[in-house]
Order: structure tokens, then C-alpha cells, then sequence
């Protein structure tokens, strides 16, 4: 049993506490919200005390792991801490905004060898893992093409998103861990974007729509497609393309039942709305396999590396929208 506390009860805490209390080869220690009101419905639901402090946490001998759900400008110094406390971590995506702030957070830690994971989901996504391993078997020959789409139902509060980093390092950080996962290292990024979804979004400097082309090192085009509202839900779908034909990962939808009538055919359940439905199943196996790795010793993936290069790709693309040109980032 691998003994887990939780610092951070939001949204995603939630979610990766109450998996975490009913794991088998886990036990939930304790949960840390620096919003005592915020923790104290969890700490109850799941029968686990609210420690004091992060320092009351990581002083717990019976807390091995820590995982860190708290707000991104919060995620360095508590990485930080958590590995000198000599515990293994699963930090929540991004690493950080600031890739300077991260690599300084890597090269302070780095010589512990510590075993950090970072919270990139899709990876763990049913569909999408599926889509990958035949992808690697050459079902479809050699990568050429893959599509990621991904758009939000409906844009974050301004509070959320003065804080969030841009639609860059927020959000299409998921899809440029999903252009590795699927096409391996990056060279060259050129990013577009638009401010079409809330006028408000573009008062605050951001954009709430992109597309980004990306060319990988072994020379496979990759596009990510974001919008900030989509209409009818989430809408996440991959789609990878080769001599040999194509693979396609699709929406999710409460229930496969399609209705047939005069008007329309094959009219579905609308896509499951937002990421805490439609990743249920990934949040789980990405806590089995953070889990398994520590009971068996293994590295650790994605890792604090694949944290770095996501965010990398970001300030690439960012830089792209600045110069209205591609960049080199010499994958
Ligand atoms: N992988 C995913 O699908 C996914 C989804 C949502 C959010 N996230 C990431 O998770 C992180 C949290 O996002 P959220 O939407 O759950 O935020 P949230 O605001 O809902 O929750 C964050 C919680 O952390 C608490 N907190 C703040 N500073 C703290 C500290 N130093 N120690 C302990 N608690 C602290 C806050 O009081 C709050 O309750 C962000 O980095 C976000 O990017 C990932």
C-alpha cells in the first residue's frame, strides 16, 4: 500500500482523492487545501484527516507520494519541496508557466533522481492509449498526418483565466503532450490564433481559438485544432494518418443509443461534457500506473522531461504568434 496525501481540493483534487481513497494498492494519508473550508468537505467524505500544513504533510512518515492539485504558479516550490522531503510526486499539468522557473526546479532536484509524474491524462485515455499502441505496431505504416482536436464547451471564469497562463500553456499544453505522445520529438512550430469566442478574453491579451501546425523530427505534420466554446461539448478526438490507412479516436457519449426519424437519422446523446466525465477512466489509470511504478521501481511517465517539452512547445508557439512565423525548436 502506497500511502498518498492530496494538497489541493479543488476541482481536479477531488477528483484524484476519491480515487485514490478507493484504490487497492493506495491509501489516501491525509488531504491539504490552504483553504481549510475547502478541504474539510473531502477530508469528511472520505474519512481522512485535513493535515495543518504542507509542512505537517510532508513530515508524515506515513505519506510516501504526494499528489499536487493546487494552482500552476503553486506547483515549483511544492515539487521542491515534496522531492527533499524524499517523497514521490504526481504533480498536475503544467509544470509551471515559466519554463525557466521549471528547468531551475529540475536542476535543483535532479540529483536526487527523483520519481515525478506529471499529470497529462489523455495519455492514460482509453481510446487514445489504444490508438497509440497500433499506431506503433504500423497498422497504418509511418506517421504522416495526425489531427488533435480539442475545444472546451464553454470558456473558464476571467478570474481562472487571468491566472491561467493563456490559452497556450493552459490549455493546448494537453495537445502538445499528445503531438509527442503520438509523433515523438518536435522540431518546428507555427501557430495561429484568434480572439473569435469572448471579447472579453481578448481584453484580458489572450486568444480563445488556435490552430498549430507542428513538423516532428522524423518529419510527420501534426495540427492542433482549440476553441475555447464548442456548441454541442467537449469535443476531444485524434485522428492519425498513414500509407496504410487511418486511425480515429472519437467523442464519448452517455450511451450509444441513436435515434432514426423523419427529420434526422443516427441523432445521438450530445458528447460528455466536460473533462472531469469524458477523462473518468484516464484520471484512474494514470493514478494505477503512477501507483505501479512506484510499488515496482520504475521510471516514471510522462515525466518531469515530458512537462519541460510540453511547455517548451508552448513558448514556441507563443513566440510563432508574436513573429507571424515558425519556429525551430530543434527537435
Ligand atoms: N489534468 C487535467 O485534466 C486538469 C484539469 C483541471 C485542472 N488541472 C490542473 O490542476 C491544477 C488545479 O486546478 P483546479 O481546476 O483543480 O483548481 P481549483 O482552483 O479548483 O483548486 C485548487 C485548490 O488548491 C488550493 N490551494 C491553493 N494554493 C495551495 C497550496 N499552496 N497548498 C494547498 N492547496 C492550495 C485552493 O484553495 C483550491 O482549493 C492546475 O494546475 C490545473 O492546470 C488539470
Amino acid at each position: 500500500m502506497v500511502g498518498v496525501a492530496v494538497l489541493g481540493c479543488g476541482r481536479i483534487g477531488q477528483i484524484h482523492a476519491r480515487n485514490l481513497a478507493r484504490h487497492r494498492r493506495a491509501r489516501l494519508v491525509s488531504v491539504f487545501d490552504v483553504r481549510a473550508e475547502a478541504a474539510a468537505p473531502t477530508a469528511a467524505e472520505l474519512g481522512v484527516p485535513a493535515a495543518r500544513s504542507v509542512e505537517e504533510v510532508l513530515a508524515d512518515a506515513e505519506v510516501a507520494a504526494v499528489l499536487i492539485a493546487t494552482p500552476t504558479d503553486t506547483h515549483v516550490p511544492l515539487i521542491t519541496a515534496a522531492v527533499k522531503a524524499g517523497k514521490a510526486v504526481l504533480c498536475e499539468k503544467p509544470v509551471d508557466l515559466d519554463i525557466k522557473r521549471a528547468r531551475a526546479c529540475w536542476a535543483e532536484i535532479a540529483h536526487r533522481k527523483p520519481s515525478v509524474m506529471i499529470g497529462f491524462n489523455r495519455r492514460f485515455d482509453p481510446s487514445f492509449r489504444a490508438l497509440r499502441e497500433r499506431l506503433q505496431r504500423g497498422e497504418i505504416g509511418t506517421l504522416e498526418l495526425a489531427v488533435i482536436t480539442s475545444r472546451d464547451p464553454a470558456p473558464p471564469p476571467p478570474a481562472y483565466l487571468k491566472g491561467s497562463g493563456g490559452l497556450l500553456r493552459d490549455m493546448t499544453i494537453h495537445d502538445f503532450d499528445m503531438a509527442r505522445y503520438l509523433a515523438g520529438d518536435i522540431a518546428e512550430v507555427q501557430a495561429f490564433g484568434a480572439n473569435l469566442v469572448d471579447p472579453d478574453i481578448g481584453k484580458l491579451g489572450d486568444i480563445d481559438t488556435c490552430t498549430v501546425a507542428l513538423r516532428s523530427a522524423a518529419g510527420a505534420l501534426v495540427q492542433i485544432s482549440n476553441s475555447r466554446r464548442c456548441a454541442y461539448g467537449y469535443d476531444q478526438r485524434i485522428e492519425v494518418f498513414g500509407a496504410q490507412g487511418m486511425l480515429q479516436a472519437g467523442n464519448l457519449r452517455a450511451t450509444s443509443v441513436e435515434h432514426w426519424g423523419s427529420e434526422r437519422t443516427a441523432a445521438r446523446d450530445p458528447v460528455l461534457d466536460f473533462f472531469l466525465e469524458r477523462y473518468r477512466q484516464a484520471y484512474e489509470s494514470e493514478l494505477n500506473a503512477f501507483v505501479a511504478a512506484f510499488e515496482e521501481g520504475r521510471p516514471m511517465t510522462p515525466d518531469f522531461g515530458d512537462g519541460l517539452a510540453a511547455l517548451r512547445l508552448a513558448e514556441a508557439a507563443e513566440e510563432s504568434l508574436l513573429t507571424r512565423r515558425a519556429v525551430d525548436v530543434g527537435g
